[in-house]
């Protein structure tokens, strides 16, 4: 390991119980691909079912079953805190009560990771607490290069439909982000498709989906949120202690 950290990033796997196994094929896709790169750790960044059912989350377990590295689960719009902890009792890194935010010690590089989704809702919101928090935990490691994990985008990507639908108060995560110069990257999903932004000092990259491609809508004659036929894929974020992190997008 020593100065080098590898994090598979796969994000909004979408896991149905109706779709003939396809969401499955695709994050086991996406994994066998993790493993050919020798990744460290996997960190999936939320939507990982599709309709919040124990269908699902009994087939997500069956694909998640001898992953190729360390595996992370954080929670995304289409998910449900109570069923995650359940159906994944081994996943011991998440919290047993409140928000599933939690900061991955184990590697050259630290993930802190930001469970910012409001039960109910389509949009993302990091409250007070849950800004405290972040920058409390931060705030233990302030030389440890460090990636902070989210499910929405904290940025406007000048969609119609994702900006109102985005993290809406990412005011809150600039204050706390721009106080700690260690966070080198801000990753997340829910896009469904690879988009950078930034925040504060740090560049934020959004991660495809491995189940569907979104195409984008700047003019309000155009289509919100379409399916295309574009590449699905994942992030694989790679680190040196002398060269920096460098994110590629890896197709499926
Ligand atoms: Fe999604």
């Amino acid at each position: 390991m020593g100065g080098r950290f590898l994090l598979a990033q796969i994000s909004d796997t979408h896991i149905r119980a109706d779709d003939n196994g396809e969401a499955a094929a695709k994050l086991k896709k996406a994994l066998a691909q993790a493993s050919e790169y020798r990744v460290d750790a996997i960190l999936l960044t939320g939507d990982l079912v599709n309709d919040e059912r124990t269908e699902e989350y009994e087939a997500l377990a069956r694909a998640l079953l001898d992953p190729p590295a360390p595996l992370y689960l954080m929670p995304g719009n289409h998910d449900e805190r109570t069923r995650l902890r359940y159906f994944f009792p081994s996943h011991t890194y998440l919290p047993h009560t409140g928000l599933l935010s939690y900061a991955i010690e184990d590697f050259p590089v630290r993930v802190v990771v930001v469970d910012q989704i409001v039960p109910g809702e389509t949009h993302g919101l990091l409250t007070e607490a849950g800004a405290a928090w972040l920058d409390r935990t931060l705030s233990a490691a302030p030389d440890k290069p460090t990636i902070v994990a989210l499910h929405h985008p904290p940025f406007l990507t000048h969609d119609l439909l994702f900006d109102k639908i985005g993290l809406l108060d990412s005011d809150l995560l600039s204050h706390v982000i721009a106080k700690h110069r260690q966070v080198i990257r801000i990753i997340c999903g829910h896009h469904h498709r690879v988009a950078f932004g930034q925040i504060a000092h740090a560049p934020v990259i959004v991660a495809p989906s491995t189940s569907w491609v979104y195409g984008i809508a700047m003019y309000p004659e155009q289509p919100i949120a379409p399916r295309t036929d574009e590449q699905t894929g994942w992030m694989l974020h790679a680190w040196t202690q002398s060269g920096g992190c460098a994110s590629h997008f890896i197709g499926l």
